[in-house]
């Protein structure tokens, strides 16, 4: 893995003045962007004559050539980009946003090399790419299908008007352990909502079809089981029995597929004592046997030639070997299956058949992607596409409907329009990238508006404006490479007595102010890859710092930026009314102004349990329950075994029932659906979004049972006073379990529980029977 060399990303180099626009969408408008039906990658004769004429004039090495993808700024082999593509030996770039760059190198596949082969360029668009989008953990705590389609939309609009025409997205990786870095580029530990947004990501990236204009093609990674890692420890090995690996882990990776995305990537790790890039139950079995994917796979970073580190592969050649053979289609960044499979074929260590087929599923996407028929970017478009309102509006909305609020003690938020003075305090408050998040590697600083300049921009005359920073997170251990790549503000305070300066400042100006805003969380370079923690405190002296605002008994906001729930047990007894935005990219501050003072209102719910401690890890919700059944809850001499928020949970400023639980059957055949209705009444003075679950249980089966799973959810709008029936579909399909006992995957008949509410705790009841 080379990450050293990739700090120096190429940034967009195009800068044009954006009109800013202060209108907000309302949530209403929010969910106009309607969910299209599921894609999957169809038959084309036509495709397959084009590429098989292609394949018989191309030589061993041009097809080795289409096998290989090398990273702009990864490590350079002394031979220039040029020659490369000029001999045909390389099909795909990646980690270059630069349109005159990716022109360039295009115009020389297309017009210089032998077949005229045009190369893909792939890039990290994960939330967005210039703008940036709230990360992936947000969009899952939407639990708005319809929203996260539209956001990947408009992410792959930006990133295809440079030419970029493929993204390494979305990340399907179930995580457990917020210890893990990486929790921040999925959607949680569920896997049915994961599944949902596997499949909203993937429509919302490609569009109805592989090639639709202004889209890109989707890669679902890294397969499978990375997010497991040993102990949170990012590379670390995945053990996962068959039965979590068939239940929890696969389910998004084969919603993805029949969704239609047209590649996907290997992970680093070992899954059970194999690599995730030489496990050919993985790539052949699973994905091409039983689920018969029909695009191509791409490795991790160097990740074939790291099957030598794992003690897989006695050399490159054998791990090119193993790589190839197993269903590996495409090398990333290494170049070993251009040095080593020549030799390799020739010893008959492979087979022409499996290279053949590689260069198939490899041509085949590109040809569906209309690379051979447009491969140019249109430079002259790129300045219209970039930041524009229309981005920066979903921007902020998406912010918005991202947002969870965690506590809100007597109706703190919102807050009064007429106050006059605001404290705005806290490291992160008026930090960019921190505000931006992780894999925001093409977004600009400049674009960014931060939760203090948010709140300047809402009241620019009228309202003093209190800042402090009060402390500042540093790191203790030796300069990582990521403190290159990502640019956290650097402490500035370098004294004992400068940093107790700042401190007492802060607290005087929470004296001096109506209500103090603590901006709290987590630099953006401690989470995501490489980025794992062994602790979930707020790091630094935040706790302190919250804990000294606290103390002046002033009202106080906590407002969360993070990327994975962090231990706030204290705070969430003592803080009035705590706000969780994840990093809410480019619009964040704009969004926590419109979210603090009720111009919009919170509507998320939490994409995973929220532990109390890092010493409950893990706590998802379905899990088996074993011996003394009536005390689930007291499985710790210490603590309570309870989560300090339930999967599902998040509070609005306004107040649901849900009552009336009916199902139009009781007895349902397996495989048939059938309906769950539920009223669903705003109780409160504002209009606001619930979050509507539905959560199973079956009672007896083959193997245990988790005590519920989730398996279904709307999010609905409502306004004051309304009740709305909101209707569930449960397709008994989805009660279908892979069983360790059968070894396969079916519907077991037998008697379900079922509950519907606002989260896993939900506790209207009701039973049904699934026969045969
Ligand atoms: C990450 C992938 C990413 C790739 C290319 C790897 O280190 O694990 O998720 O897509 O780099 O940047």
């Amino acid at each position: 893995m080379s990450l050293p060399c990739r700090v120096q990303l190429t940034a967009l180099v195009i800068t044009i003045a954006v009109p800013f626009s202060f209108r907000i969408l309302s949530g209403a408008a929010a969910q106009t962007a309607e969910l299209s039906s599921p894609v999957s990658i169809p038959d084309d004769p036509t495709a397959d004559r084009f590429v098989e004429g292609l394949m018989s004039r191309m030589t061993l090495s041009e097809k080795l050539g289409q096998m290989t993808q090398i990273a702009v700024n990864g490590p350079s082999d002394g031979v220039s980009f040029e020659d490369h593509i000029r001999k045909g030996e390389v099909g795909s770039f990646q980690s270059t946003t630069d349109p005159e760059r990716i022109s360039h190198l295009q115009h020389i596949a297309v017009e210089q090399s032998r077949l005229h082969i045009p190369l893909s360029f792939a890039f990290d668009v994960i939330h967005g790419l210039r703008t940036v989008y709230p990360i992936p953990l947000a969009l899952a705590a939407s639990w708005d299908p319809a929203l996260v389609e539209h956001t990947q939309e408009m992410a792959a609009r930006e990133a295809s008007a440079v030419g970029i025409n493929w993204t390494f997205a979305p990340m399907l990786d179930i995580a457990r352990d917020p210890r893990w870095g990486r929790i921040m580029e999925g959607a949680g530990e569920d896997p049915y909502l994961g599944s949902r947004m596997a499949e909203a990501q993937v429509r919302g990236f490609q569009g109805d079809h592989i090639g639709a204009p202004h889209h890109l093609l989707a890669c679902l990674k890294h397969f499978a089981g990375y997010g497991a890692a040993a102990g949170g420890r990012d590379y670390e090995e995945s053990n996962i029995s068959d039965e979590q690996l068939e239940n929890v882990y696969l389910p998004p990776f084969h919603a993805g597929v029949k969704a239609g995305a047209g590649s996907l990537m290997s992970g680093y790790m070992d899954l059970n004592g194999v690599p995730g890039t030489g496990n050919h139950w993985l790539l052949h079995d699973v994905l091409r046997e039983r689920w018969h994917f029909a695009g191509f796979v791409v490795s991790d970073w160097e990740s074939v030639e790291n099957l030598t580190t794992h003690g897989f592969a006695s050399d490159p050649e054998e791990a090119a070997v193993r790589a190839v053979n197993a269903g590996l289609d495409m090398e990333m960044v290494s170049h070993l299956y251009r040095d080593q499979l020549p030799a390799a074929l020739k010893d008959g260590k492979i087979k022409q058949s499996t290279i053949d087929q590689a260069v198939r599923n490899i041509l085949l996407i590109k040809y569906r992607l209309g690379l051979f028929e447009h491969p140019y970017v249109d430079l002259a478009e790129i300045p219209r596409q970039l930041v524009t309102p229309e981005q920066r509006e979903t921007a902020r909305t998406v912010a918005t409907r991202t947002a969870v609020l965690l506590r809100n003690q007597d109706s703190l938020l919102p807050l009064n329009k007429q106050i006059h003075s605001i404290a705005v305090i806290g490291p992160l408050a008026d930090s960019k990238p921190d505000t931006m998040g992780s894999w925001s590697l093409a977004g600009h600083y400049d674009d960014t508006v931060t939760v203090l300049e948010g709140l300047r921009r809402r009241f620019p005359t009228g309202v003093t404006i209190n800042f402090s920073k009060g402390v500042e997170i540093s790191r203790d251990l030796p300069l990582s490479i990521f403190d290159d790549q990502f640019q956290s503000p650097k402490p500035t305070l370098t004294t004992d007595a400068a940093r107790q300066a700042e401190f007492r400042h802060a607290i005087s100006l929470v004296e001096q102010s109506e209500v103090a805003v603590l901006v709290l969380g987590e630099r953006q370079d401690m989470s995501g890859e490489r980025a794992s923690r062994s602790s979930l405190t707020l790091p630094g002296q935040q706790q302190e710092l919250l804990e000294a605002a606290i103390a002046t008994g002033k009202p106080v906001v906590l407002v969360l930026l993070n990327g994975r729930p962090l231990d706030i047990t204290w705070a969430s007894e003592h803080v009035p009314a705590i706000l969780e935005v994840w990093y809410p990219g480019t619009e964040g501050g704009n969004a926590v102004a419109d979210l603090l003072f009720g111009d919009a209102v919170p509507g998320g719910h939490l994409p995973l349990a929220w532990p109390r401690t890092v010493g409950q890890i893990p706590i998802n919700y379905a899990r088996n329950v074993t011996q003394i059944p009536e005390d689930p809850d007291h499985r710790y001499w210490d603590s309570s075994s309870l989560p300090l928020y339930p999967f599902g949970y998040g509070l609005s400023y306004t107040s649901f029932t849900i009552s009336k639980l009916k199902l139009n059957t009781t007895s349902a055949r397996a495989g048939s659906s059938f309906a769950i209705s539920v009223d669903v009444t705003n109780t409160g003075k504002l209009a606001g979004d619930e979050v509507v679950q539905l959560y199973t249980h079956q009672r007896a089966g083959s193997a245990s049972r988790p005590i519920r799973e989730l398996k279904g959810f709307q999010r609905v709008r409502l306004g004051p006073g309304e009740t709305r029936t909101v209707t569930l579909t449960l397709d008994t399909n989805e009660l279908s379990f892979w069983s360790p006992q059968t070894h396969q995957r079916s519907i077991e008949p037998g008697t379900f529980d079922l509950w519907v509410g606002a989260d896993a705790n939900a506790a209207m009841h009701s039973s049904f029977t699934i026969t045969d």
